[in-house]
């Protein structure tokens, strides 16, 4: 099968490998028919994470079910299936509690696995013609029957969607999102579609920031620096209710220099007394290549007095894709949610090298990028 091999930082190949295959009875073998390409695959491909080379990207997928293992008993052949990029068990402490971003057995020693993914076990990515699907009676969402037709729709639920509403899962009346990318976008939706009276989006890319406007959320233009006063100015001087980093340890000041603390302190000054702060943006235990010293060790100089003494509260992670993508999911058959309108480009998986550098260098109109191995 082709696949989307990572080769080393700032390169990837399209290439032939092995298929992939049903390894234990509860498996599914799904043939990809959309796989996108996320913010986290861009960590992993600047080189910035413990990704070996050899492996294969993409934890956005969906497709069709083609073989099935023995015991699988609900999913069946032909389903249209989309998978969370969380890979779980079902069965395990945290699975039960819904948890399934931080599942126990399905990386032992670790709590939380994925597809194609670093750090989160030996499975590999979607960006491929075939997909092995672990414990596929739990992690196939199988879709309704207009899944041809709002395909790239449906696909958003593997990740970016989820991801977008767990960050404004404490959401209150207003809420400041820091980053325009697809994650922030979709928070900024997912605070829409809750009814947020006023959502206000902070970035430099015009491009990402008109996307937002489009869906009816305030764009901060931090271009110039000034994106805190603004939202200060926005909310008469006491900040939102809410706050969602959507951007990640790779934040950057409006010159475009990495600071990795930049964002979460952003929103310790933005976000209102007692207000709760939602941080999807990710951020790692060790970042060896940063050039900031406390980052090098997964440390930010964070503004802890500040955040205590406005009574604040955080809530961090890998989002649980599996305890919102079903109500999503209806949202999308219902037509009340189209999260296919941050995608700017849909090419076929032999495209992937470029597709890779110009969502990196975060080109002008490249917002989100999904491949189609079948074309
Ligand atoms: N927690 C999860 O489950 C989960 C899931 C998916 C993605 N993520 C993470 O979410 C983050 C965003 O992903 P994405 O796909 O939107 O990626 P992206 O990199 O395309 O978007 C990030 C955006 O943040 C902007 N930005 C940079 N510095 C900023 C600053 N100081 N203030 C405001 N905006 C700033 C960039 O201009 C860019 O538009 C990444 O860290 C990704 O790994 C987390
Ligand atoms: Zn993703
Ligand atoms: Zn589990």
């Amino acid at each position: 099968m082709k696949a989307v091999v990572y080769k080393g930082p700032r390169d990837v190949v399209v290439k032939n490998v092995p298929d992939a295959k049903i390894a234990r009875a509860t498996d599914v073998l799904v043939k990809i028919t959309t796989t996108n390409i996320c913010g986290s695959d861009l960590h992993m491909y600047e080189g910035r994470t413990s990704m070996e080379a050899g492996r294969i990207f993409g934890h956005e997928n969906l497709g069709t079910v083609i073989e099935i293992g023995s015991a699988v008993d609900r999913v069946k052949l032909g389903d249209r299936v989309c998978m969370p990029f969380n890979i779980s068990c079902g069965f395990c402490e945290n699975c039960e509690r819904g948890l399934t971003g931080f599942c126990l057995t399905a990386n032992p020693g670790n709590a939380g696995a994925a597809y194609g993914f670093a750090g989160m076990g030996p499975y590999s990515g979607g960006q491929a013609e075939l997909l092995r699907v672990p414990y596929a009676d739990f992690n196939c969402l199988v879709l309704p029957p207009d899944a041809e037709e709002k395909e790239n729709d449906y696909v958003m639920l593997s990740d970016i969607f989820p991801t977008g509403y767990h960050a404004t899962e404490l959401a209150g009346d207003s809420v400041v999102i820091y980053g325009a990318g697809p994650v922030g976008l979709m928070a900024a939706y997912s605070a829409i579609i809750k009814g947020a009276g006023k959502v206000m989006v902070v970035d430099m890319h015009k491009d990402r920031l008109a996307l937002a406007e489009k869906i009816g959320a305030i764009a901060v233009d931090d271009s110039d620096g000034s994106g805190v006063e603004q939202v200060m100015a926005m909310t008469a001087g006491i900040g939102a209710d809410r706050g969602c980093e959507c951007v990640g340890y790779q934040c950057c000041d409006h010159k475009g220099h990495e600071v990795p603390n930049l964002t979460m302190n952003n929103l310790v000054k933005t976000v209102r007394p007692t207000g709760g702060i939602g941080v999807v943006g990710v951020f790692i235990p060790e970042d060896p290549q940063a050039k900031d010293k406390l980052a090098r060790q997964g440390q930010i100089a964070f503004d802890f007095g500040q955040f205590w003494s406005k009574g604040q509260h955080m809530a961090t992670g890998q989002a649980n894709v599996k305890a919102y993508n079903r109500k999503l999911c209806k949202l999308i058959a219902e037509g009340k949610a189209k999260p296919s309108f941050i995608i700017s480009h849909e090419l076929p998986l032999d495209r992937a090298a470029e597709a890779y550098e110009n969502f990196d260098a975060r080109k002008e109109g490249w917002t989100k990028v999904i491949l189609k191995p079948g074309h």
